[in-house]
């Protein structure tokens, strides 16, 4: 059974005018409903963002690698459907391998990467500057859930935007939508879109990207309960939980959980929590998509898509989309 929740005073919160708000409100309401689920964009603390570019090098974390082969084969197709002299818009601050693969092939008028954390995005931003002499890169600070207002001389370029990594595969199908559809609004009629999407594969393989040997997903996973130790006052023995990776077959997922392995009780910035042996935290969903399924979750977004890639497994694919004219549909 249970024990009560109680809401301890206001009086501790003083001691956290250097956490970040949001988080705190994300982590308090995610904790008190049920089922309990903290939104997945915490993870990324500094050694969040360590532990996740470790998890790209994993054997088992087949997706980085695979993406970046993918994209060095298209990339000249990429470049002859959409055509040379695009400003490329991406959404992220951008990674060192496959945004030179990109901006090699295309050619752009400008680089404009888009990120919430200024912190990430000013550090990429003068990596690839330095990397590509002559391109003006153009970073921008903002939130790419909602439409952008792009400056002016980048609004007026033809435009292609670049989302890779799966990273729509973290937002369930009805956020997912309202992302390709905020990036349509952003980029405007005309343009094309190149999206990485995972695809649904060996349930074994799924969940062994997720639950790697070495234990760095499961590292990624706890840095989430660390950081809230960290940053909002908690008292979360870490130790008494576990990484979870399980394939959601009904939701076409991989779910990662934080599962307590006994009776825990803690405070959070004065919260008391109470979690039973068993009962799990929600920290993660990674979607996968088979072929059409992709492209129907394109076309719900207001993008058509104009051609595909994938690797001889076909594990993950790359889809080159373009932001048509409605038309009229019976
Ligand atoms: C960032 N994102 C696409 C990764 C994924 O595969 O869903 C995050 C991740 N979580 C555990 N391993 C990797």
């Amino acid at each position: 059974m249970l024990k009560p929740e109680i809401e301890d005073g206001p009086a501790s919160h003083a001691r956290l005018s250097g956490a970040d708000p949001a988080f705190r409100a994300d982590v308090i309401a995610g904790l008190t409903r049920r089922p309990r689920a903290i939104p997945a964009r915490w993870f990324y603390d500094r050694r969040g963002s360590e532990l996740f570019e470790a998890i790209t090098d994993l054997p088992e974390y087949y997706p980085t690698r695979t993406e970046t082969a993918i994209l060095r084969e298209a990339s000249a197709d990429i470049a002859r459907l959409a055509g040379a002299g695009r400003a490329v818009i991406e959404f992220g601050s951008g990674s060192s391998t496959k945004t030179p693969i990109l901006l090699g092939a295309v050619r752009p008028c400008a680089y404009v990467p888009i990120d919430i954390s200024g912190e990430f995005l000013r550090e990429s931003s003068r990596v690839l500057a330095a990397a590509h002499p002559g391109l003006e890169v153009i970073p921008l600070e903002a939130d790419f859930m909602r439409p952008i207002t792009l400056p002016p001389r980048i609004a007026e370029r033809e435009k292609l935007g670049f989302f890779p990594g799966s990273t729509i595969g973290n937002m369930t199908p009805a956020m997912a939508i309202d992302l390709l559809r905020a990036m349509r609004a952003s980029l405007g009629e005309g343009a094309m879109l190149v999206i990485g999407m995972d695809r649904i594969k060996d349930v074994a393989v799924l969940e062994h990207a997720y639950d790697d040997a070495a234990g760095v997903t499961a590292a990624f996973n706890l840095n989430l309960l660390e950081r809230i130790n960290r940053e909002l006052d908690g008292t979360i023995p870490v130790d008494a939980f576990g990484h979870k990776a399980m394939w959601n077959d009904d939701r076409a997922r991989v779910e990662m959980h934080l599962k307590a392995k006994r009776a825990v009780d803690f405070a959070i910035d004065g919260y008391r929590f109470a979690m039973a042996a068993g009962e799990t935290i929600h920290t993660e969903n990674s979607h996968k998509y088979g072929a059409r399924d992709a492209r129907i979750l394109l076309r719900g977004g207001g993008w058509t898509p104009v051609a595909d890639w994938t690797d001889p497994e076909g594990l993950f694919a790359i889809y080159l989309a373009e932001a048509q004219a409605v038309r009229a549909a019976p």
